[in-house]
C-alpha cells in the first residue's frame, strides 16, 4: 500500500485511459480527475472506480468539483486541450491550447506548487514551454510526454519489418514531438542488435518516415480524435517513475539548459525520471547528421514559441 496521489486535468480518451491504467497498476492510493464538462468528469470517476473495485484494487478515483481537491497530489497530468482532427497538424491548435494550458494551471500554482507536472497536451513541446512560462515552476518539475511514444511506435515499426522480438524492442526518437522528430536507428535495438545490423537502408528509412507519421495516420483513421492508448500508456510510465523515485530513463520534452547547446527552449531528449521530477539529462554523442536534424526539429519548436510570445503572451 501506498499513499500517493495523483493529478489528472483533462479526461479525455488520453485522460481517461490514463487514469484506468494508473488505477489497475495499484500504484497510487488516490486519483482525483479534473475537467470543465463536469458529468463526463464523473461518469469517468465513476466508472473508472468501479472498475478498480471490481479488480480489488485499492487505489480510489474521485471526480474533482474544485481546484483544492488537486491538494496533494505528487504528480499532475494535463492532457487538457482540443485534440487533432484531420486536416490539422499539431501546431494548429497552440493558441487555444495555450489559454486551456494557463487557466488549468490557476488551480495548480494555488493548490500543488509542489506536484510534478506530466504535460500531455499538443503542441506537445510548446505547452511544456506554456506551462513552465505561467507557474514559473523550476525546470526539473515540468515534463512532457511524447519521446516515450514516438519510440513505442518506431518499436512498432521495427517489429512490422524484422517480423521478430516482440517486447524486446528499445527505440530512440528525439526532438519535439511534431513533424521534425528524429528517429534514431543507431540507438534503436531489437533485444540489443542495433537495427542497421537487421535491416537495409531503405527498411530503416520507411521506419523512420512512418514513426514520423504515426500519429497523424491514427488521426486519419479514427477521423474524430487522436490516439489515446499508447499515449496514456506512455505517461503511466512517467507517472510510475516520478512516484516511485525509480530513475529510469525515458524520452521526455524538458527546457533545456546548455544540454546540447541550447537553452530557454523545449526538446525531446533522454531524461531521468525520479521524484524530483527531472533528476538528470543524458547527453548523447549525436553524429553531424542527427545534429543538423536536431536542430531543425528545435528549430521548429523555436517557431511556435514564438508565435506564443508574440501572440499569447503579449496580450
Ligand atoms: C499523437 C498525438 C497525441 O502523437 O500527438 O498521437
Amino acid at each position: 500500500m501506498n499513499t500517493k496521489k495523483v493529478g489528472i486535468i483533462g479526461v479525455g480518451n488520453v485522460g481517461s485511459t490514463l487514469a484506468y491504467t494508473l488505477a489497475h497498476k495499484g500504484i497510487c492510493s488516490n486519483i482525483v480527475l479534473k475537467d470543465i464538462r463536469e458529468n463526463i468528469v464523473q461518469a469517468m470517476a465513476l466508472d473508472i472506480s468501479q472498475s478498480a473495485n471490481a479488480a480489488k484494487s485499492h487505489t480510489v478515483v474521485t471526480a474533482a468539483t474544485s481546484g483544492i481537491e488537486l491538494k496533494g497530489c505528487d504528480v499532475i497530468v494535463i492532457t487538457a486541450g482540443l485534440p487533432r482532427t484531420p486536416g490539422m497538424s499539431r501546431d494548429d491548435l497552440l493558441v487555444t491550447n495555450a489559454k486551456i494550458m494557463e487557466s488549468v494551471l490557476e488551480d495548480v500554482k494555488v493548490y500543488a506548487p509542489k506536484a510534478k507536472l506530466v504535460i500531455v497536451s499538443n503542441p506537445l513541446d510548446a505547452m511544456v514551454y506554456t506551462a513552465l512560462k505561467v507557474t514559473n515552476f523550476p525546470r526539473e518539475q515540468v515534463i512532457g510526454m511524447a519521446g516515450i511514444l514516438d519510440s513505442a511506435r518506431m518499436s512498432h515499426f521495427i517489429l512490422e519489418k524484422v517480423g521478430y522480438g516482440a517486447g524486446q524492442i528499445e527505440s530512440s526518437v528525439m526532438g519535439g514531438h511534431g513533424d521534425d522528430m528524429v528517429p534514431l536507428p543507431n540507438y534503436s535495438t531489437v533485444a540489443g542488435v542495433a537495427i542497421p545490423e537487421l535491416l537495409s537502408k531503405s527498411d530503416i528509412e520507411d521506419i523512420v518516415t512512418k514513426t514520423k507519421n504515426g500519429g497523424l495516420q491514427i488521426v486519419k483513421l479514427l477521423e474524430t480524435g487522436s490516439a489515446y492508448y499508447a499515449p496514456a500508456h506512455a505517461t503511466s510510465l512517467m507517472v510510475e517513475a516520478i512516484l516511485h523515485n525509480q530513475r529510469k530513463i525515458y524520452p521526455c520534452a524538458v527546457m533545456l539548459d546548455g544540454e546540447y547547446d541550447y537553452e530557454n527552449i523545449v526538446g525531446g531528449v533522454p531524461v531521468m525520471l525520479g521524484s524530483n521530477g527531472v533528476e538528470k539529462i543524458i547527453e548523447l554523442n549525436l553524429n553531424e547528421e542527427q545534429k543538423a536534424l536536431f536542430a531543425n526539429s528545435v528549430s521548429s519548436v523555436q517557431e511556435l514559441v514564438d508565435t506564443l510570445n508574440t501572440k499569447y503572451f503579449q496580450k
